[in-house]
């Protein structure tokens, strides 16, 4: 559907047609002519801006950038780096999140979502990224999988409130669910390290592949999972592990008995038997 056929009676209104848009993961917009995306860009203003031509008959509407967009990916990188070192505790390091323009992510997600359980427990453990639940609610691992999750760990004796800190690679939800890009990992990866080294856990796991990969290095999670490592936080080593994904586990039910031998590791570590 074209914008002139959106403006009967019937139209859309457009601020719910652009929030649809957003949730399927529409990221640009095509003009209804084709254009030369290899053509001599439009010169740049005095303010390094490119310079808005008006639309014929129109004059040109004042065009705030979003902030996300205007932050050249390693710039975005180098910020994330410099504002999670200089947080000294993890609400400092909220709020630099909460405050940091650099991950396109921001504009499209509901709510930041930082953490969950307790920052003082001895285990931290660290998914990809929210889901629709978690950024409505603002918390990693309240959905389907969350809850599955949360089983896991009583399972073991444990619970979020109590024993766990949660959080994700990436404190926003990607649009529709989609895998995060490389980079949009990238930049966001100095705020879930300094994250770690600022809660300080005795243990960090890994829950499934993205993180694994994104934390230890390890590629292809059914090879690595149940495998202890060494995590540098910066301030100390710990003892690292990684796990299958409870939204994977929802849909192969019969691999539960990886995570539960993966589950008995960490709970045995916890009572320093391994
Ligand atoms: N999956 C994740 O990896 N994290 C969440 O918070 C929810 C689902």
């Amino acid at each position: 559907m074209s914008l002139s056929d959106a403006v009967g009676p019937d139209a859309p209104n457009p601020y719910e047609l652009l929030s649809w848009y957003a949730e399927m993961g529409v990221t640009e917009a095509l003009d209804e002519t084709p254009r030369n995306h290899f053509a001599d860009p439009v010169p740049a203003g005095g303010n390094g801006q490119p310079r808005l031509r008006p639309l014929p008959g129109r004059p040109a509407a004042p065009v705030r950038p979003m902030a996300a967009a205007a932050t050249a990916p390693d710039d975005a990188t180098v910020s994330a780096k410099a504002l999670a070192r200089e947080a000294r505790t993890l609400d400092e390091l909220r709020a630099a999140l909460a405050g940091f323009e650099g991950c396109a992510l921001k504009a499209t997600a509901k709510n930041l979502v930082f953490a969950d359980g307790n920052p003082e427990g001895r285990v931290m453990m660290v998914g990809e990224a929210p889901g629709a639940d978690e950024d409505r609610i603002g918390l990693p691992f309240v959905g389907r999988s969350g809850q599955l999750l949360d089983r896991m760990l009583a399972a073991i004796g444990l619970n979020r409130k109590d024993d766990v800190y949660i959080a994700n690679m990436l404190p926003w939800r990607p649009p529709g669910n989609r895998t995060p890009t490389p980079q949009e990992v990238a930049i966001c990866l100095p705020f879930i390290q300094r994250q770690i080294e600022l809660a300080d856990p005795d243990i960090l796991v890994c829950v499934g592949g993205p993180s694994a990969q994104g934390l230890l290095g390890f590629t292809g999670i059914l090879r690595s999972r149940g495998k202890w490592v060494e995590y540098d936080t910066g301030t100390r080593r710990i003892r690292a592990i990684a796990t299958l994904h409870p939204a994977y586990l929802l849909r192969r039910p019969l691999d539960k008995r990886l995570a539960w031998r993966d589950l008995r590791a960490l709970k045995a570590a916890l009572d320093g038997k391994n």
